[in-house]
């Protein structure tokens, strides 16, 4: 006859087994829902890859905590013009627009910087190759809520890509 304990631990291992079925099998029904807004259906939102989140969040954390600050929160009033006219750093989480605008937006604007909208956010383009500015893209992500980021992946899908020009 098997001991008492044994069995207990066969039963706790069964129940884990059988929790670990259900998580999964709820993860892949989250995965697997598109993301309708406005009546248009996109692709379901994709996982992110921890390890891009963690590697943009080390480059963040160099390259752009100092004026976005190291919690995302940008400058306290961002939303108001300084006295040369030009708009402080805004914040990168779910109280600023970052995830209001396409992937390709936002990488442009990381490499290129703010120039083309008379914005002083300087361009890493020198400094950071596209895998770079991808990884950071990810991190930001992480940090949005779920609402923002089926938002951003949305925009992401609809948005017109503009063609580059002859
Ligand atoms: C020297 C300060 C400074 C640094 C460093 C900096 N930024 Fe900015 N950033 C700004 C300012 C100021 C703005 C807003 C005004 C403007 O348009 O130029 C801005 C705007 C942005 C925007 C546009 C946000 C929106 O909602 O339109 C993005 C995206 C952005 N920054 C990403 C980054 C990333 C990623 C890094 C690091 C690779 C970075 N910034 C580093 C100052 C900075």
């Amino acid at each position: 006859m098997l001991p008492k304990y044994s069995l207990s631990a066969l039963s706790i291992a069964l129940l884990l087994l059988i929790g670990i079925f259900i998580w999964h099998d709820q993860q892949n029904k989250v995965a697997q829902t598109p993301v309708v807004i406005n009546n248009i259906a996109v692709a379901p939102l994709p996982t992110l890859t921890a390890n891009m989140v963690s590697q943009g969040e080390i480059l963040y954390q160099q390259f752009c905590a100092a004026c976005h600050m190291p919690d995302l929160r940008g400058a306290p009033d961002w939303k108001k013009p300084l006295p040369d006219g030009s708009l402080p750093p805004p914040p990168h989480d779910d109280s600023g627009h970052t995830w209001h605008h396409p992937d390709f937006l936002l990488l442009q604007i990381m490499s290129e910087g703010g120039a083309e909208y008379e914005g002083v956010m300087p361009g890493f383009g020198s400094q950071l190759t596209q895998e770079d500015m991808r990884a950071i893209l990810e991190f930001l992500k992480s940090q949005w809520s779920q609402k923002s980021r089926e938002y951003q992946w949305w925009i992401t899908n609809t948005y017109p890509t503009p063609t580059p020009g002859p």
